[in-house]
């Protein structure tokens, strides 16, 4: 295992590539912090996973970030969070963010006639993570499972006919029935960013579009952003990538998440 860093840094799990959305925002907001990411590759897909198998997998990978120095996690997977959000806080010993708050919170502000809908994975959907958020500050929420969007984008089709077309049938059932007025469509899965222009052209016209890695960096800029602006930190921050699968594979599709090129990547052999 590596020696921690010598500056206090955000550590960012998620399941794999896409929780590099997450980070992307967080950067951009953020640009004076370091970051450790965690991608636990040989794992994922969490989206199809149990309650009980994710909540061990995030605490395990929570364990490991604490152990590298960071000093703040961000639960960048929409899975993690809406699955094992408590877990991971009673786990961890550092202030724990996830992304499902950050996003209900976005969608009440961006909501006129406090009716959302949420897409995510079949497990995210599932827990009613996203309901219960929505439902606390006075919204109804249709939550629609996706799970064919998450192999879409990571094949790269992100601009492709085939993923429009699986995307326009998920939207048309979850925008149905007593939800044709909802107002607000909150992407509750890493990877969607990347296929936000798509969304934008099969959501219905007069719906605002709610990207939870997006509210999520701006919460986590909200708590810290003022202790690393007093840093001071002059130059570019430092990202440390870590996998449990293909390091190979990690710098090859990481770019398509992050949007820029992912170096030093190690490999992370986590003991169950
Ligand atoms: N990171 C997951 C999420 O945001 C999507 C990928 C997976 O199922 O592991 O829900």
């Amino acid at each position: 295992m590596n020696s921690s860093p010598s500056r206090a840094a955000i550590g960012v799990f998620d399941s794999g590539f896409g929780g590099l959305t997450v980070l992307k925002e967080l950067v951009a907001l953020i640009p004076s912090a370091d970051y450790l990411y965690f991608g636990d590759t040989a794992r994922l897909p969490y989206g199809s996973k149990s309650v009980e198998t994710v909540g061990r997998y995030a605490v395990e990978a929570t364990h490991f970030l604490e152990q590298q120095g960071a000093n703040l996690l961000v639960i960048a997977c929409n899975t993690a969070t809406a699955l094992a959000l408590d877990q991971i806080k009673r786990a961890a010993h550092v202030p724990v963010i996830g992304v499902v708050e950050p996003g209900a919170e976005q969608a009440s502000s961006a909501s006129k006639n406090r009716r959302v809908v949420v897409i995510g994975t079949e497990a995210t959907v599932s827990s009613h993570a996203y309901r219960k958020a929505l439902e606390q500050r006075g919204m109804a929420a249709r939550e629609k499972a996706c799970p064919l969007l998450v192999p879409l984008v990571e094949e790269g089709w992100v601009e492709h006919p085939v993923t429009e077309q699986v995307a326009g049938i998920y939207l048309q059932d979850a925008f149905g029935d007593g939800f044709q007025g909802a107002d607000v469509l909150v992407l509750g899965c890493t990877h969607y960013p990347l296929i936000k222009p798509l969304l934008r052209r099969v959501a219905p016209a007069h719906v605002s579009i709610v990207d939870s890695a997006h509210s999520t960096a701006k919460a986590v800029a909200g708590k810290v952003g003022d202790f690393y602006k007093a840093l001071d930190r002059r130059g570019q921050p430092t990202l440390k990538f870590f996998a449990t699968d293909s390091v190979e594979k990690f710098r090859r599709m990481g770019p398509n998440f992050l949007g820029h090129p992912v170096n030093s990547v190690e490999h992370v052999d986590l003991k169950e």
